[in-house]
């Protein structure tokens, strides 16, 4: 991949994947280095994750370190019940109304957080809260599992 391709690329992506992921982010550059008075750009390659919705029967497209619940919203996916609807955070964590089940690649995602370990300490282990899963390869999501 050129670096020019890499550039067009990155401009292509949502702005939510931006903000989520500034280092880990598909194309940002790691290494700038100042060579004879000229900035050097060193890109890497970009990293896609696919995410299928299993209810939904959906597949939606994020970059590496893409919040989960972001995506969904999206990509048009509904993670929340009736009562979260009206009630939900807003993705700070607090509410623990965007619980989803990872049914596969849970290891492409982000250890659990302090927050999830409180709100989900009752559930099985592929439970998570979406706005604090943070996507780094496939996984399939299901939505609203309990
Ligand atoms: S939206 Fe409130 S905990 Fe996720």
């Amino acid at each position: 991949m050129t670096q020019e391709n890499a550039i067009n690329l990155y401009n292509l992506l949502p702005r939510t994947d931006r903000r989520t992921s500034p280092r880990a982010n598909c194309n940002i550059p790691r290494n700038l280095a100042k060579v004879n008075g000229k900035i050097s750009l060193q890109f890497l390659t970009l990293v896609m994750a696919n995410i299928q919705f299993l209810k939904e029967d959906k597949l939606a497209f994020a970059s590496d370190g893409a919040n989960l619940r972001l995506k969904a919203i999206e990509n048009g996916i509904d993670i929340y019940k009736f009562w979260g609807k009206m009630t939900n955070c807003g993705g700070y964590g607090q509410c623990g109304t965007c619980i989803v089940e990872i049914t596969e690649g849970m290891e492409h995602t982000n250890d659990r957080t302090e927050v999830e370990q409180r709100k989900l300490k009752n559930k099985p282990a592929s439970y998570r809260l979406a706005c604090q899963t943070i996507v780094h390869g496939n996984i399939s999501v299901n939505t609203k599992p309990q």
